[in-house]
């Protein structure tokens, strides 16, 4: 029987630690640094989609974001998150889910995705992921997207990944009007770059 993608990244998070993980940030300082070049008030709703253990949700809750989503595929990414932030992270929504085929009964103002997106490398999958952000946002809703740049790695965590110009990932989510984009170079804990590109779209 094949693995599942919840079974994979179950195995990825029990297998190291989270500061050993090639995206691990002790500060996600980029997605921090859109946040505030786009004035993102912390009184609007925000998930993080395919979050893991990612340190975003503790700046958040640290600059008083009130209403916070937290979704991955692997119970063991979140509950490496939690675990560490314990009474702090007690409001936050913890959600273990497959974000492709998440119904999340609510939208969000601002939706979240540093390296996840990246990973859909069928057609079929990009459809359903774009689907699921539709009923997951309104019009003027803000999406902040971080994928491999054209030249960042073809593969992580032993699958392979689709890699994005800001161009090309901003015609992917068709009709979505770009607002800015940025180029990343991640310098992994074992000391490697890693190209990334991130774009803030807006829903028209
Ligand atoms: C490279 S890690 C990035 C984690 C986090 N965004 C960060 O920047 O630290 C990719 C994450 O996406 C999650 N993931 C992969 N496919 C997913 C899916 N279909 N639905 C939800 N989460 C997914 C994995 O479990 C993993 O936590």
């Amino acid at each position: 029987m094949s693995e599942t993608v919840a079974e994979h990244w179950n195995a990825v998070y029990g297998r190291v630690g989270e500061r050993s993980v090639s995206w691990f940030q002790e500060v996600p300082e980029r997605s921090l640094a859109i946040l505030d070049r786009l004035a993102v008030d912390t009184s609007r709703s925000i998930v993080d989609v395919g979050a893991g253990a990612s340190r975003l949700v503790d700046e958040l809750i640290q600059r008083g974001f009130g209403d916070i989503t937290v979704l991955d595929v692997s119970g063991a990414g979140l509950d490496q998150a939690r675990a560490r932030l314990g009474d702090s992270g007690a409001e936050v929504r913890w959600t273990v889910h497959d974000v492709l085929t998440w119904h999340p009964g609510r939208t969000f103002e601002v939706w979240h995705d540093r390296a996840v997106f990246h990973f859909l490398t069928a057609a079929e999958d990009i459809e359903r992921y774009l689907a699921v952000l539709d009923r997951a946002t309104r019009p003027g809703a803000l999406v902040l997207l971080g994928t491999f740049a054209e030249d960042g790695p073809t593969h992580c965590s032993g699958l392979p990944v689709s890699r994005y110009s800001a161009t090309a990932l901003a015609a992917a989510f068709d009709g979505y009007e770009l607002v800015q984009s940025w180029r990343e170079e991640h310098r992994t804990p074992a000391d490697a770059v890693q190209a990334f590109t991130w774009v803030a779209l807006r829903r028209p």
